[in-house]
């Protein structure tokens, strides 16, 4: 019998049912790429020092701490490179001796990883590490940028792992220390703790805690303007082994419980153990994508005003098929507190001899209502405090700590769904725009050491920019973030990195600002830049910016591509260069303001540019590059370069029909949303009478050019270094570079890029009334990250169109009546 959600893996094949009502779960793109070089990072790392993965803000004393292997670090908040302080705090050489005794590691095991700092008072910091398999805590005072231990080391099992490979999660609230972690050496004990003030625990069975992996632990002051003068809660995340499911492999699910902050225990049934344990399923799916991602990896509380605006944004992936896909989920207050307050609870029954089954319990609830918090009506009652309660609520609560109801996210889906990267850690900033509205930025870090920026719309989520942290291939293992300084600081196993929020000087004209739809960023028409917006300088009169539809029609019209001058060699080969604004423009080639064909043998798309082979007089003329991009739904295009070929023979001709040369095309349609079609068909263009003064300049240059040609021939045939390289640098300068010269070299490239036609871009295209024929394979991708593994078509469209492919298993969403009978 089937309950709830079933695998099934014989059929190793999963379908994505992609409705248009779904366009907005798919895969993204990130539009642009920024390389470590760029990203104008900030790195600390010290020598012989690894495992910085404890971060704690500190915006007060203007200092990052950082708990790291047998060290900890107080950095400067503003500049990350320069460390104000250290204290060391390795393991004794008797406790490592234990340590190795107990067949672990001397290396990696009995090292002291630093995995909880909490501040106790604004000088002093809880501070606890693994301590050779002992976990062990101290205080730590801080004064004038100076810390230092106490020194007064105390055995914290319960509070701070033993193993540093194992998942724990821990928060101080007013005094109180609530951790979840491990409690023995094995590692099997799961436990959730509070301890300093009033201990309480977890009891030990697996109803209640099955193998989890502790995520995230957080506190809400649900007591805040109460009017049933309920408790404040602390929320846990975590996954763990479900035993509501049937299922001959190990199932997880991933779960949020609470426990009420101001739980005593009980005083015979649950003594010293939480009374207000309880436990639910989180869901983050989709009715029509049938894949569950189950495996909760890191969670952020976006804090409102009124609590009960708070939303949890959490990341997911999924157990079995592709590791590498990832989901993001936002839950919100007032769905937990249906569920948990007003919701079913789960029982088990015992089937067929031992084997237990939870179903759906449908008999009388006892009251007051198990789990619930000590609120005004239950105190009117005559229970004070937990220990009042009767046993019948108490025992209910002890063998019912898991819900019925599920707590299902935010608009019932994630709000993204990206493929070929595994996310770590996620922090969530509320911006305000040019606009003054407010858009939730959620930054994602990778396994790979990638951060995600991605924009939440009410209708549709893609990612701005993915930006490289490491020089390696190291996982994010912690993300803070300054929204205040308008910073993120980011814990991985060599090093700390401090990057800003956004980066708008990667954003090189108006039109790039805007399509971006960066919060952070806004074209300044006073400096001609894109500039971060800080609450300080928002002048919205000069600022071009336009969030929900990337639209740049603001955008002033300035002079921009001057079209570069070429001469043709008969019988050669030209590279014309062109390189896509984003990663999600496709380039479309224009000659005489006539498309290029995708498949031509005379022509080659390749990703940053066209070849023309074999040139000859016929290939004279204006050659525009547009960069094509969907920005929410809508074409936009503009042109990036523009270059005019002329051959020896064009002085004479141009007497007779004048040709247009030099002028811009591209100032006219720079950063105007209007069809390419419109902009290069647009009037007369001006003939060009002076544009070679006397036969003599031309001649002299042509004599010039053929000479220096002759010589760098001769070179490279006497330094072996025939063909030469095609491949552009990349960088800025190199943009609008003239043609190059080929000699027959073109197998190198056939060997890097691939033709193929663009079918959904142009039919695109054909609507905004463009005479194209067909539309060049730009596949900007080629030169992305490590984790793209999107087809170019899906890439176009950016996050407006799904396109997932997967194997493996499939998901079936069971009867669930069924498993409520
Ligand atoms: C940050 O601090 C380091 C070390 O003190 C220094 O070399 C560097 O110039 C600083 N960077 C900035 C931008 O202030
Ligand atoms: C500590 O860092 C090293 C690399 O610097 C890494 O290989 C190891 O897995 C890390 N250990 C833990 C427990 O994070």
């Amino acid at each position: 019998m089937l309950k709830g959600f079933v695998f099934l893996f014989h059929n190793l094949l999963i379908r994505f049912l992609l409705h248009s009502q779904a366009s907005h779960i798919l895969d993204c793109t990130p539009r642009k790429t920024v390389n470590y070089e760029d990203a104008n990072l900030k790195i600390f790392a010290e020598q012989g020092i690894s495992n910085y993965s404890t971060l704690l803000l500190s915006e007060e004393h203007d200092l990052l701490l950082v708990g790291a292997r047998d060290a900890i670090f107080a950095l400067n908040i503003e500049n990350i490179s320069d460390c104000v302080s250290q204290e060391m705090w390795p393991v004794s050489e008797q406790k490592q001796k234990e340590c190795m005794y107990k067949g672990k590691s001397q290396e990696t095991d009995c090292r002291n990883y630093i995995r909880i700092l909490h501040w106790l008072s604004k000088t002093r910091m809880y501070v606890c590490g693994t301590n050779a398999f002992q976990p062990t805590c101290d205080n730590l005072v801080i004064n004038n940028g100076k810390i230092q231990l106490e020194k007064n080391p105390e055995e914290s099992k319960g509070q701070c792992p033993f193993d540093p490979t194992q998942k724990y999660a821990s928060v101080m609230v007013d005094g109180e220390f609530y951790s979840a972690t491990a409690n023995n050496f094995l590692g099997s004990e799961p436990i959730l703790l509070r301890s300093l003030k009033n201990n309480l625990r977890t009891e030990y069975k697996t109803s209640w805690l099955n193998e989890p992996n502790f995520i995230y632990l957080d506190v809400i002051q649900e007591s805040k303007d109460a009017t049933d003068g309920d408790d404040d809660k602390i929320y846990l995340f975590f996954s763990e082994t479900a035993v509501e499911f049937e299922f001959y492999n190990k199932l997880l699910v991933s779960r949020i419980a609470r426990v009420c902050k101001g739980d005593l225990g009980g005083q015979r049934t649950l003594q010293r153990k939480w009374t207000t344990f309880l436990k639910a399923s989180l869901m983050c799916s989709a009715p029509e994508i049938n894949f569950p991602f189950n495996i909760i990896q890191d969670v952020f509380v976006l804090r409102a005003t009124n609590w009960r605006n708070n939303i949890f944004y959490a990341v997911f992936t999924p157990q079995w098929g592709k590791q590498d896909m990832s989901a993001v989920c936002a839950f919100g207050m007032s769905k937990i507190q249906e569920v948990f307050n007003a919701g079913k609870f789960k029982s088990p029954i015992t089937v067929e001899q031992s084997r237990v089954k939870w179903v759906m319990y449908s008999g009388t609830v006892p009251v007051p209502r198990p789990g619930a918090c000590i609120n005004s009506n239950i105190r009117q009652s005559g229970f004070k405090t937990s220990l009042d309660l009767p046993d019948k609520t108490l025992q209910f609560v002890r063998d019912h700590p898991l819900m019925d109801d599920l707590v299902t996210p935010i608009n019932n889906r994630p709000k993204l769904i990206k493929q070929g990267v595994k996310y770590t850690q996620i922090v969530v900033d509320r911006v305000t725009a040019a606009n003054l509205k407010e858009y939730d930025v959620i930054f994602l870090g990778t396994d790979s050491g990638y951060l995600h920026k991605a924009l939440s719309l009410e209708r549709e989520m893609f990612i701005i920019e993915e930006v490289q942290l490491f020089l390696s291939a190291e996982p994010v293992q912690n993300l803070q973030l300054s929204s205040k300084r308008g910073q993120l600081y980011v814990g991985s196993p060599s090093v700390v990195a401090q990057v800003p929020v956004a980066i708008c000087t990667q954003y090189i004209d108006c039109w790039d600002c805007v399509l971006s739809r960066d919060p952070y960023c806004g074209w300044d028409k006073m400096t001609s830049q894109c500039v971060y917006i800080s609450k300080k300088n928002i002048d919205i009169q000069n600022l071009v910016q336009n969030i929900e539809n990337g639209d740049p029609s603001k955008c002033p019209s300035h002079e921009m591509y001057k079209a570069e001058k070429q001469i043709i060699i008969p019988g050669n080969n030209m590279v014309l260069n062109c390189y896509p604004a984003s990663n999600l423009a496709q380039m479309q080639w224009l000659h005489k303001r006539r498309a290029i064909p995708a498949v031509d043998s005379r022509y080659f798309h390749f990703n940053v540019g066209l070849i023309i082979f074999n040139v000859s007089a016929e290939d004279e003329g204006q050659y525009d590059c547009l960069s094509v991009e969907t920005v929410a739904g809508k074409l936009l295009s503009q042109v990036t370069a523009s270059y005019f070929l002329y051959s020896s023979t064009y002085k004479s001709r141009v007497d007779q029909h004048p040709v247009p040369t030099k002028t811009d095309l591209g100032a006219k349609s720079a950063g105007v949303p209007t069809s390419p079609g419109n902009t290069v068909r647009r009037g007369n263009l001006p003939m060009i009478q002076n544009y070679l003064q006397t036969e003599l300049t031309l001649k002299g240059f042509l004599v010039l050019f053929i000479m220096m040609f002759v010589l760098l021939l001769a070179w490279n045939i006497y330094k072996g270094h025939v063909p030469i390289p095609l491949r552009p640098s990349g960088n800025e300068n190199a943009r609008r570079a003239p043609a190059t010269i080929l000699n027959n070299s073109v197998q190198q490239l056939e060997e890097k890029t691939t033709l193929s036609e663009g079918p959904q871009l142009k039919g695109a295209l054909n609507n905004v009334d463009l005479p194209l024929t067909s539309i060049s394979d730009a596949n900007p991708l080629e030169k992305n990250s490590n984790n793209n593994s999107v087809p170019l078509e899906n890439a176009n469209s950016s996050c407006a169109r799904p396109l997932l492919v997967l194997d493996e298993l499939e998901y079936i969403d069971a009867d669930q009546t069924e498993s409520k009978a």
